[in-house]
């Protein structure tokens, strides 16, 4: 259930303590555009580092990084441009545009996956009000890609380019790198994290739906006759999981990733692997277990790639939200690449255990008689004749060239030949299991998750309960007054924890203490070291911890160390 003011009240503390704002609101705002502030970048960052260690802890598995403008002859290939829509209604009243199934929610369980006319039957059929003007006078549903389109170079020799709206094309343009850097050996995964573009229709629910967006995502190859074994049995825990609500499993039930597998509602021994590591990712960076749901998606929900797709979805103010799609793209992607460029490069090669012996028989062609047959397609013709893979059943025959245009063939015009080859192995299509996060709506779900709102001292008080893996802060230093001493003692710990890699410390000096401890557990940072009259005795610090403020005494070397080893939990 959604409670309208308590994210209301997340909402202004995003904005307030600079974690996530509109952006552009100089100029009146862009709907569906966010800026992440001075908080919230570092927790952006932190949330994008620890997914990509958690990936990059796995052997075969590496980064890349490729360009967000991509040629459209490469999204033709993925069918993007073909398909990549979703349907809008007009109101004929006011103009307004809304995403025809965004009108039918509260009406439809999956409005997403109907046609324009059953949209428009529907929309008419229930009379539905145009949330701006009132009127319900709608114009007929029209699919609108969701890509935005640009060039590349200057006007007459410009190709037209899209921004990319997945940043999975760009791995498949690197299999061939990925495949020699792996030496020709499967599985190996390649990682991209980058913004991702998508003209949404009419974004609404801040950082869920946004035009452009935090994406991570891994493409796993695999040989589909050699599915890698995995470990399903580490994750102990049970996840909701909601099988296909047309096939064999329908109906929600508790189950371990195992037990998933091995009953057969997840059918591809990856795809549950990758169930469990994307719950493990969860939380690690704070998504509460209990909160989070693996979906399968019906056929007529599947994305024009897919031939299994699962999403987990996070519960918060928002509802039941796809934060990760984890689909089986089978060889879709490189197939159709493969096809449309013309490239080889996109294949793999499969040694046989035992290698085969085989007696082949091929033509030659007969360049004197070919060649005053077919003149300047002479060549062609004979090389063709050369490349065939099956021999004609009889003579004449008619030859087809990459062209599209057919020759026959006479006996006279070929020489049969036949030798005893040995075949050692086979060229197939990889194929692509891939998760594919979107991290902005994972942040939301931890800003959601964590925060906790509660009274203190007749006041209303939050708490950012982050995990220290992405707090934008490890700790805070406080100065308890910025003088006397206490200011040059602050600045020093400050600069000796600065210069210990990979901490980050936030020193507040201003308003009182009271003041700067509410405004570190508003943004998530877990410590606060205070320095006071007595610290300049003694060389110790206060220092208290956020969740349960609790405080206690430690000398300064002591908290740089544990700091650094990350235990200062084992201090209290
Ligand atoms: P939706 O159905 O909500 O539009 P989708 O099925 O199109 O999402 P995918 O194409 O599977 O989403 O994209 C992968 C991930 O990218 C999603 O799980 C989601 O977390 C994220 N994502 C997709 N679209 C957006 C968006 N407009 N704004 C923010 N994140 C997005
Ligand atoms: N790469 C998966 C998606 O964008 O949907």
């Amino acid at each position: 259930m959604v409670d309208k003011q308590r994210m209301s009240r997340l909402t202004s503390l995003l904005r307030r303590r600079g974690i996530v704002l509109p952006s552009f609101e100089l100029y009146g705002g862009v709907s569906g555009l966010v800026d992440y502030g001075p908080v919230g970048a570092t927790i952006k960052r932190r949330v994008m580092d620890t997914w990509i260690k958690h990936w990059l802890s796995i052997p075969n598995i590496v980064e890349v990084d490729s360009p967000t403008i991509t040629p459209e002859s490469v999204l033709i290939a993925s069918g993007h441009v073909g398909e990549f829509n979703d349907k809008m209604s007009e109101c004929r009243s006011c103009g307004s545009i809304f995403r025809s199934d965004h009108l039918l929610e509260d009406l439809h369980h999956s409005p997403e996956n109907l046609e324009a006319i059953e949209l428009d039957r529907l929309i008419s059929d229930h009379r539905i009000k145009c949330s701006r003007c009132g009127e319900s006078d709608w114009k007929e549903a029209v699919p609108m890609n969701l890509m935005f389109k640009t060039s590349i170079g200057a006007m007459g020799g410009s190709r037209t380019a899209y921004m990319r709206p997945e940043t999975a094309q760009g791995m498949f343009m690197l299999f061939p790198a990925l495949y020699r850097h792996f030496r020709q050996k499967m599985p190996f995964g390649a990682i991209q994290t980058g913004k991702g573009y998508r003209n949404e229709i009419s974004p609404r629910q801040g950082m869920i739906r946004l035009r452009e967006f935090n994406m991570a995502e891994l493409e796993f190859f695999i040989d589909p006759e050699l599915p890698p074994s995995t470990d399903l049995g580490k994750w102990q825990w049970e996840v909701c999981m909601i099988p296909d609500p047309e096939g064999d499993y329908a109906g929600e039930k508790n189950l371990k990733i195992k037990e998933a597998f091995e009953t057969g509602i997840v059918k591809h021994p990856t795809v549950a692997w990758f169930l469990g590591m994307t719950a493990e990712f969860l939380e690690k960076v704070g998504v509460d277990l209990t909160k989070i749901r693996f979906r399968q998606h019906a056929n007529s929900e599947m994305a024009h790639y897919a031939s299994d797709c699962w999403d987990c979805e996070l519960l918060g103010e928002h509802g039941w939200i796809e934060a990760v799609g984890i689909a089986n793209r089978t060889c879709h992607d490189l197939e159709s690449h493969q096809e449309k460029s013309g490239s080889k490069l996109l294949r793999g090669w499969r040694e046989y255990d035992t290698p085969i012996r085989e007696e082949r028989e091929s033509l030659k062609p007969v360049g004197s008689v070919i060649g005053p047959e077919f003149r300047e397609r002479a060549a062609d013709v004979s090389s063709a004749i050369s490349d065939l893979q099956k021999m004609p059943e009889s003579f004449p025959f008619e030859l087809e060239l990459s062209d599209g245009k057919r020759f026959v063939i006479e006996e006279t015009m070929v020489q049969r030949s036949s030798e005893n080859i040995v075949i050692n192995g086979e060229y197939f299509t990889p194929h692509v299991i891939e998760p594919a996060f979107g991290i902005d709506r994972i942040i939301w779900h931890i800003l959601d998750h964590n925060f906790l709102e509660m009274e203190k001292e007749g006041e209303s008080y939050a708490i950012l309960s982050l995990s220290s893996a992405v707090s934008p802060y490890d700790i805070a230093i406080f100065p308890l007054f910025d003088k006397d001493g206490m200011d040059v003692m602050a600045r020093e710990i400050f600069s000796s924890i600065k210069s210990e890699t990979g901490i980050i410390a936030n020193l507040d000096t201003s308003g009182s203490i009271g003041r700067r401890y509410a405004r570190a557990d508003e943004i998530g940072t877990p410590w606060a070291a205070t320095i006071d009259h007595q610290s300049l005795k003694d060389k110790t610090v206060t220092i208290r911890r956020r969740d349960d403020q609790k405080q206690i005494r430690v000398g300064v070397d002591s908290l740089i160390q544990t700091l650094y080893s990350n235990s200062l939990g084992t201090l209290f």
